[in-house]
């Protein structure tokens, strides 16, 4: 989610990490900071908000010096602010780390360190690491790193700069990407290739479980036993702007493939070690928390109230809790039924949504409790909310929603088994075994990928379509509905989404032959119910794209082309049945030669009503 950057060599530390953190903002543009060894010292500068104002900054108050790291931030653990910017240090300034990542243990070893008398100055994860160094130091720097990392969970790519000993940086990732590009006579780090790529093309691709040694004139690779390892030099070969999607033609592929990771990071810190449960820290609710609650109001718009469509199933199947769900805009301005018995969750990719925080603040005036699920730390809705469950989707660059809805799916799930279980409503058994399959997810996705192939050859063959439908029930309507928007909002082709009973009521007039239905059936409850439906357009030649579950043989019998998604859990299915539908979408955008990631009349972020 951040970027990361570091140098040793000759020249100006400071020149490379700048123009290295400019090349990686889109990674991250709440804060920037930059560590710079001088005369004897660590000298720090960072800045919230963009880079432009650590980039004064460092004008104004310039550091010489020729070994350095650099960071530009996503917030995770602190909202965006000077102290909470990377880099992070010990109370001596005796070690400087910069970091991208979770670590997930950072509770219990900051409590250690806590109560062993050392100070935090920032709220951030990362800065147990800098006191743990300086907790742990032997007087050797790469044998401190080594004791340091092992006691690290989580997710990382992390830079570490040691006061004693300036002519190193060392390195070292998990899960989390970070390479080392080789000069002559100086040496890089990155979080990602573009940063390196007007200075070298020869790179080490680091591994899990690797601590790399950066020096001027050399870099040596050893595993966590100290052990040293060889590594193969990497040529990149990317242009630039390639780069910057880490190869991917657009952001918006770039952000579908990085689902898998996504959906991991946003779950595994909410499931308790021993997997059975699960656990909000930041909401740390009673069981009379839950049981208060009269009725849910979930409030957003796009993408993020399709994502509330399917939050109603979760919540209500697995919490009993009744779930209202409405378009922020018209809730607003229909004098809704909000009481204190009313916890509104409003949700937010962006965080930033005029008309979601005005629907916010209209529950609270009202009187409601109220939760924001987003993916932006700092954000308004999130300082507006009582309280608030961040997706860890890092940065969406595409205007066209993917991993943000993903991850809040996740969470929203997470969110129902968590209130299910609190009031009484779940066993422990079925709260075990939906995370069971939740955490298949991620390597399932990677299953769906490997039919990236047949999903755009079907795009192919619906390019030059005026009309699409997408029918679906029970949770499948919900993803109908997201899956047309995103095939709108890209593709410019018209589509419309219907729950499979209600075409008879009217829709059925529009469809003529070869017309395309994508029909959502992975639903086992109403599968027959679906067969029928699909039958119902079948019977007036409609051209029927099935997406169902592995292993069917019924569905099959009744449509044209199949796309399947991997077995799971009711609950769970959706989380993986939007992939297919985001990739249609985006290869039939592509097919038709528009711009993927700026799809026309469309923002980012919508600030205004
Ligand atoms: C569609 C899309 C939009 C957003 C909507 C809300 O792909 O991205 O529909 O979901 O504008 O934005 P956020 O979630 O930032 O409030």
């Amino acid at each position: 989610m951040c970027g990361i950057v570091g140098y040793i060599g000759d020249r100006e530390a400071a020149d490379f990490l700048m123009d290295g953190l400019s090349k990686l903002e889109y990674r991250g543009y709440d804060s920037a900071g930059i560590a710079v060894y001088h005369n004897g010292a660590i000298a720090i500068r960072k800045k919230a908000g963009r880079l432009v104002n650590l980039s004064n900054e460092v004008k104004a108050h310039p550091i010489v010096g020729t070994a350095g790291i650099g960071h530009t931030r996503w917030a995770t653990h602190g909202g965006p602010s000077d102290v909470n910017a990377h880099p992070h240090t010990d109370e001596k300034g005796n070690f400087a780390i910069v970091h991208n990542g979770i670590i997930e243990n950072y509770m219990e070893i900051k409590e250690h360190l806590l109560a062993k008398g050392y100070h935090f100055k920032s709220e951030t994860d990362t800065e147990v690491v800098a006191h743990l160094c300086a907790d742990m130091y032997d007087g050797d720097f790469t044998s401190t790193v080594r004791r340091v990392l092992a006691k690290l969970q989580g997710s990382y790519s992390l830079v570490f700069m040691c006061k004693f000993e300036p002519d190193k940086i060392i390195c070292s990732k998990k899960d989390n990407p970070l390479i080392v590009g080789l000069g002559n006579g100086e040496n890089y780090i990155a979080s990602d290739i573009p940063a390196i790529l007007n200075y070298t093309r020869k790179t080490y691709i680091m591994n899990d479980g690797e601590i790399a040694i950066v020096q001027k004139d050399k870099v040596w690779v050893i595993d966590f036993d100290g052990r040293p390892i060889s590594k193969k030099i990497f040529e990149v070969n990317w242009d630039a702007e390639a780069a910057e999607k880490g190869g991917f033609e657009h952001f918006m592929l770039k952000e579908i493939y990085e689902q898998p990771k996504v959906i991991k990071d946003t779950m595994s810190c909410r499931i308790a070690s021993d997997g059975e449960q699960i656990q909000f820290e930041e909401l740390n609710w009673t069981p009379e928390d839950v049981k208060s609650i009269g009725k849910i109001m979930i409030v957003a718009c796009g993408t993020a109230y399709h994502a509330g469509l399917l939050a109603k199933y979760f919540i209500e199947k697995l919490a009993r809790i009744p779930v209202e769900v409405d378009i922020a805009s018209e809730y607003r301005y229909r004098d809704p039924l909000t009481d204190s018995k009313t916890l509104c969750i409003v949700i937010s990719q962006s965080g930033e949504t005029i008309d979601t925080l005005a629907a916010l603040k209209e529950a609270k005036r009202r009187g409601a409790r109220s939760l924001a699920i987003t993916n932006v730390v700092g954000s308004s809705v999130s300082r507006e909310a009582d309280q608030v469950v961040y997706t860890w989707a890092g940065p969406e660059i595409a205007v066209a929603s993917t991993k943000a809805y993903t991850t809040q799916l996740v969470a929203l799930l997470l969110l129902a088994l968590y209130m299910g279980r609190l009031n009484g409503h779940l066993t422990a058994d079925r709260e075990a075994q939906v995370i069971r399959d939740l955490q298949r997810v991620p390597d399932q996705c990677r299953n769906i990928f490997d039919h990236a192939g047949d999903i755009k050859e079907l795009a192919a063959k619906i390019k030059e379509k005026e009309d699409i439908f997408f029918i679906g029930r029970s949770m499948d309507y919900g993803l109908a509905m997201e899956g047309a928007l995103k095939l709108k909002e890209i593709s410019y082709i018209h589509a419309e989404a219907y729950a499979g009973g209600e075409l008879k009521h009217g829709t059925l007039a529009l469809i003529i032959s070869g017309v395309p239905v994508i029909a959502l059936a992975t639903q086992q409850d109403v599968e027959e119910k679906m067969i029928s439906n699909i039958k119902e357009v079948k019977a007036r030649d409609a051209y029927v794209i099935g997406v169902v579950q592995e292993g069917d043989t019924e569905v099959r019998k009744t449509i044209d082309s199949v796309i399947t998604i991997p077995r799971s859990d009711n609950f769970v299915l959706p989380i993986m049945t939007v992939i297919p539908l985001q990739l249609l979408a985006y290869y039939t955008a592509v097919v038709r030669g528009n711009d993927v990631d700026k799809p026309r009349n469309l923002a980012k972020s919508v600030t205004v009503e």
